[in-house]
């Protein structure tokens, strides 16, 4: 699953690197419908993770694997969006989000909250992290850190 596809571009570099069944989830019709064009995706959901208790209309550990790039901030997929995602992933499956540093340490909604709610996930055995990395010009001058945790 590429939760947040937007126009494909994860989903390009994914199936170039041999992940050749991906599924795609993202709000807007029109960046699905570049992405549909790529021809590398199966299902393409239009919908979006929400705020609180409501979940995609998607069954528990439907995925091998999921990537967000980009898409977990201010106005877009929140903090809880977390608990979708492990929802979506079989036990063993791999999670790998890529967020903003800035959005990790100094945005108000994610700061103090998003890592130690995925901390507490892993306190209740839900998930591990596998590993955390920081890296450079994510976004013109703004840094990354990629997320990954294997869920338990
Ligand atoms: C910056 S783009 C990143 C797109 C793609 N992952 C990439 O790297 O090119 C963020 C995407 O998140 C999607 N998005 C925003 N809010 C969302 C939500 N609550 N649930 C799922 N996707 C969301 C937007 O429609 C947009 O396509």
């Amino acid at each position: 699953m590429d939760l947040g596809c937007g126009t494909g571009l994860v989903g390009e570099a994914l199936y170039a690197s041999g992940f050749t069944q991906l599924d795609g989830l993202d709000p807007s019709q029109g960046m699905l419908d570049v992405a549909r064009s790529k021809g590398i995706y199966g299902e393409l959901y239009c919908a979006y993770v929400a705020l609180g208790d409501e979940k995609l209309a998607i069954p528990d550990n439907t995925y091998d694997g999921l990537t967000i790039c980009g898409s977990m901030g201010v106005n877009m997929v929140p903090p809880e969006g977390i608990y979708e995602m492990h929802r979506l992933v079989k036990p063993g499956g791999i999670i790998v989000n890529v967020v903003r540093q800035e959005t990790v340490n100094e945005i108000e909604g994610f700061k103090d909250r998003l890592e130690p709610m995925m901390e507490q996930m892993e306190k209740d055995g839900k998930w591990k992290l596998v590993s955390r990395v920081l890296f450079p010009d994510y976004l013109v001058d703004q840094g990354g850190v990629i997320f990954t945790h294997q869920v338990c």
